[in-house]
Parts: structure tokens; sequence; C-alpha cells
């Protein structure tokens, strides 16, 4: 988590770095805070949003053509002026931002204190920067030279940038397990987190790997080095990103905009995936050479990823099994990697990520990759970790996501499954032409349908007015609706800070059924067809019960209209296609019930969008 924005060059480096700290701030909003160089270093940091530390700094100097900026999601320290970044060393003369934890900083600290250092915060990144200004300092080193020898003595993950006020004409940047973008323009250099702060700016970018360091200079050149000191040939690639994406627009919360998005976001998903009219999916991850015989051969697929994605996964799971009868199990990436997990060679690993840098979702498919499994990614975020470390992979093409619940990428990512699912089950006969063509045409209407599903937002904006009090929600959902029951949960737990719990509808009577009386609200997910009569019974027990129903059900259904509380209609379609409609009124309901609870719907506390670290 964290977010890092750094500059050097010969425009003021004050707008960018705030602008990027901005755009940055989905992955971490606790404090903030920003280094300038001109005549001397000039430091500021603030408990809270960027927007508290650019109240802060009005009035102060904020010239400089050099600077580094962080914005904060806390591990190590509580929220707090001092422990915000960035840290300078011993000396004063090194000024760092970090993203990522060292984890053998305790160690270093201690016998740095024997040396004589005093540390001003509890964060280990004011100890990396202590080690890397004590090994400059003992042998007057370069400072890369003095961060590559840092950098070998520390354990865990890191995205770091350093300012040497004695040298401001370079920054040195370097990551390891934590995402680092190198942007480069006419004579200056942009360093961020991900590359959102760069678009306006620059579409030229390099995605440093793993322990490798950047040695960016005012005079427009730069070099990149692995941590062993061996020069790197730069891959730089060109940016497809536009403003628009990253900007609320008329919305009043990008998860607003986000999920109004996803009719767009689909198709973009299916493009040139998909033609009804003449037959085909076409999934360019699962036709590449060496990986289409291990997919289509698999003895079976495990699904790796973390929150909703994992929510995607168990869609996937359903998916596969029905569609193209391989086996699938849905891992949590944090409890996989820890685990001694049977993997062989012919699994094959889906991790499925929206920011394609989650710790532990990285970490599972890294453990997966040695024991030679086929690795293959659905990801949103191009460039990003995840993608480039994959076998093959499916970008969903939802666009930046930046309202830390997810929406649009987890139906982007549902869609991908869908198309894959469909694709293989065709390749391997397991569905009967007729139905594949059903299918196909069902999946070309989705985009239309989600649209349709959308115009129940004043419904759900009214309804949700009445459950801003509330304690405790249950979602309920068979089949296919399932991970929606706990998708939608997540939702509303996440940013409305209700708590909520999904089920099985039928586990229901195992447990949670002791929970209902006249004040719980029941959210059923009842748009199925196979398993009509069973939701219509579970429905009634809740209702027997006395519990609120909150039904979502298919355009026209006439029966749970008489017994539930509340009706949401969304359009029919195959049943493996509803979660992409059945999700849309429950992003919206958790939505409504946050804004009007007053909660910051894109910036829930303690939560950040990109989880790098375990
Ligand atoms: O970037 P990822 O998809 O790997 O992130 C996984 C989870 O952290 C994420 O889905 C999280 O649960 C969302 N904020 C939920 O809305």
């Amino acid at each position: 988590m964290c977010g890092i924005v750094a500059y050097i060059g010969k425009k003021d480096a004050y707008p960018i770095i705030v602008k990027g700290l901005k755009r940055l701030e989905y992955r971490g909003y606790d404090s903030a805070g920003i280094a300038l160089f001109n005549d001397d270093l000039h430091m500021y940091k603030k408990k809270g949003k960027v927007n508290d530390l650019t109240s802060f700094v009005k009035g102060k100097n904020l010239e400089g053509k050099v600077g580094i900026g962080h914005t904060r999601w806390a591990t190590h320290g509580e929220p707090n002026d001092v422990n915000a970044h960035p840290h300078t060393c011993q000396n004063g003369r090194l000024t760092l931002i970090h993203n990522g934890i060292i984890e053998n900083y305790a160690t270093i600290k201690e016998a740095l204190i024997k040396d004589g250092h005093s540390f001003q915060s509890d964060t280990d990144t004011e100890v990396l920067v202590h080690l890397i200004g004590a090994i400059q300092e003992k042998d007057n080193l370069p400072l890369e030279e003095a961060v590559r020898i840092a950098l070998s003595q520390v354990v865990g993950a890191y995205a770091i940038v350093v300012l040497d006020k004695e040298n401001p004409t370079q920054l040195v940047a370097a990551r390891k397990a934590s995402p680092l973008v190198v942007g480069i323009g006419k004579d200056e250099f942009f360093l961020a987190s991900d590359a959102t702060p760069l678009v306006g700016y620059t579409d030229q970018v390099v995605y440093l790997n793993d322990e490798e360091i950047a040695i960016v200079n005012a005079n427009g050149t730069f070099e990149i080095k692995t941590i062993d000191n061996e020069v790197q040939t730069p891959y730089i690639q060109h940016l497809n990103m536009n403003i628009e994406k990253l900007e609320k627009g008329d919305y009043e919360y990008f998860m607003l905009k986000e999920i109004y998005e996803q009719p767009n976001t689909i198709a973009d998903c299916m493009r040139g995936r998909l033609n009804a009219a003449a037959g085909w999916i076409r999934v360019g991850g699962i036709e590449k050479e060496n990986v289409k015989e291990k997919m289509l051969n698999a003895k079976r697929f495990i699904m790796a990823a973390c929150g909703t994605s994992w929510h995607a996964a168990l869609i996937g799971e359903y998916l596969f099994e029905e569609l193209a009868r391989i086996p699938v199990e849905v891992e949590y990436a944090s409890e996989l990697r820890y685990r001694n997990p049977i993997i062989n060679k012919d699994d094959v690993v889906i991790a499925l990520s929206q920011s394609g840098e989650t710790a532990d979702t990285l970490a599972a498919l890294e453990m997966a990759k040695e024991k030679g499994a086929l690795i293959y990614g659905i990801v949103n975020s191009v460039g990003s970790s995840i993608a480039r470390i994959t076998d093959s992979g499916s970008y969903i093409h939802a666009g930046p996501e930046i309202g830390v619940a997810s929406t649009k990428a987890f139906t982007g990512q549902v869609t991908a499954l869908t198309l894959m699912a469909i694709n293989m089950g065709y390749k391997r006969g397991t569905i009967p032409k007729s139905y594949y063509h059903q299918l196909l045409r069902g999946l070309e209407e989705i985009p239309q349908k989600v649209q349709e599903a959308l115009e129940c937002n004043d419904q759900i904006e009214k309804l949700a007015a009445k459950f801003i009090n509330t304690k405790h929600t249950l979602y309920l959902g068979r089949g296919y609706n399932f991970p929606i029951a706990l998708e939608g949960a997540l939702k509303l737990k996440e940013i409305s800070y209700i708590h909520a719990e999904g089920y099985p509808a039928a586990e229901m009577k195992h447990g949670p059924i002791a929970l209902i009386d006249e004040n719980m609200p029941v959210v059923v997910i009842a748009t199925n067809k196979s398993a009509y009569e069973k939701i219509v019974s579970n429905i009634q027990e809740v209702k027997a019960r006395k519990g609120i129903v909150i039904a979502i059900v298919t355009k026209g259904d006439q029966e749970i209209r008489k017994i539930a509380d509340y009706t949401i209609e969304i359009p029919d379609t195959e049943e493996p296609l509803t979660p992409l409609l059945s999700v849309i009124p429950l992003q919206l309901l958790s939505y409504h019930i946050a804004l009007i609870r007053g909660c910051n719907v894109d910036q829930p506390r303690n939560l950040a969008k990109s989880v790098t670290v375990e």
C-alpha cells in the first residue's frame, strides 16, 4: 500500500507531485508528505489526506525542480505527522519515501542505535534511510552504491526513492515486491507507484523489475541496474491511459462512476474476443502456443485471489465446472501460500487481481510457478507485477479503478472467466453447440442489460434510506448467486461499516437463521432458474421469522413479489451470465447506504486499494 511519487526535471515539482499523490491516494490515505529541494531541503508532513497536506503547506516554500512525495497506509507506527514519509537519515543528507515493509528493521535499528543513531518515528522506513545514510557516510560512497549495499542487507518489500541534498540533480529509486514505474519525459523523469501520476506528462514508461535500481538525472540521462550492479537495457513501453478515466467527471464518487461505467467496461472486455453472429469466442491468452494444450488438458484449475477477486474466482469455479467440466479449486492466496499445497505440473493456477500487485496473490503465484504449474493471470492493471510473472493471461480492460470498493473490475473478471469457460467448454465438447450459441448471444447482450439493471438506481436510493441504521444484514444466494451474496455483503461492510454476512441460502438453516428477527434485513438474490422453488422456500423461512426481505428478482417475477418486502428487478439472461447482472443492484445498495450514512465511499477507513503487504 502507500503511494509514492517523485519528479526531477525543469518544471516545478510541487504541483506534479501533489497531483500524483491525489491520483495515488487510493493506495493509502492516513497521512501524506513531501520533500522539495531548491536552495535547501524543505519537507512537510501531515496526518490525514493529501488535501490536509496541501492546506498545511499554504504560504510555505514550495519551490524546487526536484521532489518526492508519499501518501501512507500505516504498517509500522500509527498514522501521525511524525510517522508520515518522507524520512531522513541521521545526518539529514538523505530523504526517502517507501512503499512496503522492511521485515528485519528491528535488528538493523538495534545495530544503528549502538552506533549512535537516534530515531524520530516508529517506522521501518526511517531505519532504511538511516542505514543507507550510514553506509554512504562511512566510505563517502555515491548514493547509488550506498542504496545497493543497504538493499542487499534488508529483508522485505520496498519501492523507494531517495533524494540526496548534496546531489539534488539525481534521484535513486529501487523496487522489490512493491511496484515502481519510471516515466520518461523530455529532460525530466517521474517515479511513481503506478502509471496514473504520469498521465498528461509522458506516455513513455519503464516498469522496474524486482531488485532493480533506477538512477535518473536532471540532465535527462538515466540508467537501470540490478542491485548486483549489472546494467540493464530498459524496456520502454507506451502508456495507453487517458485523463478522463482518472477523473470523477460529474460523479460525486469514483465508485458511482465506476458502477456506471460497467456497460462499457464489460463491452471493452469482450471487444475482439466475441462475435455471436459469427459464432466465435477468442481469448488470446488461452490460444497461445504451449498454453492452449496445457489449459485444455489441465487436470484441474486452482484459482488464487483475495477479497472481491476471490468472489469472482468462485464464480469461475461454477462456470468452468459446469461449462468446461474442469475441476476447480478456489483458494485465498494468503492461505495457499502458507500451506504446503499439492500443485502439479498438469495444474493450471489462475490468479485474479485488479491491481496485479496484491502481495499474497503474487507470492502464491511464485510458489505455484516453482512447483511447475502453468500460471495464468486475469488482471486489470497493465504492466503490474502479477501480469508480468504469469505465463499467459487476459487483461480485463476495465481501465483504472480508483474507488477502494471494487465494482467494474469484478464484472470484468467475471466476464473474462465467462469468455474462457464458454470457449474451453466448446473446444472440449462439454457444451452442446446450440447452448454455446445461446450463451454467445446472451453474453453479447450483457452490456445493454447491465445498462437496464442500472435503471433501478432511484428505487435503490429510496430503499437505502430505510436501512441506514441497521446493524447487521444477511445476504443469501444459491448457485451462481452465492458468490454474489458474498460480494454484496463485502461491499456493504467495507464502505458503510455495517456488519454483513453472505451465505449460501440453504446454509441459513445451519446457524444464521438464529439471527433473524423483525430488525434483520435479508437480501436474497433470487434470480435462479434451476433452484427457483428452493430460493422461494428460503424467503418463506425468513418471512416466517419476521425478517425483512429485499429480493433481487428476474424482471416480471410475480411469485416472490408477493412474499418479499421489497423487490428489485434485473433483466433475464442465461443462468451462468446472471452474476454480471445480479451484482449491480447490490453495488448500488451499498453505495447509497454508505453515502446517506456520510461515509467516505471512495476511501473507507482502514482500507487501501492495493494490498501490497501481507
Ligand atoms: O487488486 P486485487 O484484486 O488483488 O485486490 C484484492 C482485494 O484487496 C480487493 O478485491 C478488495 O477486497 C476490494 N477492496 C473489495 O472491494
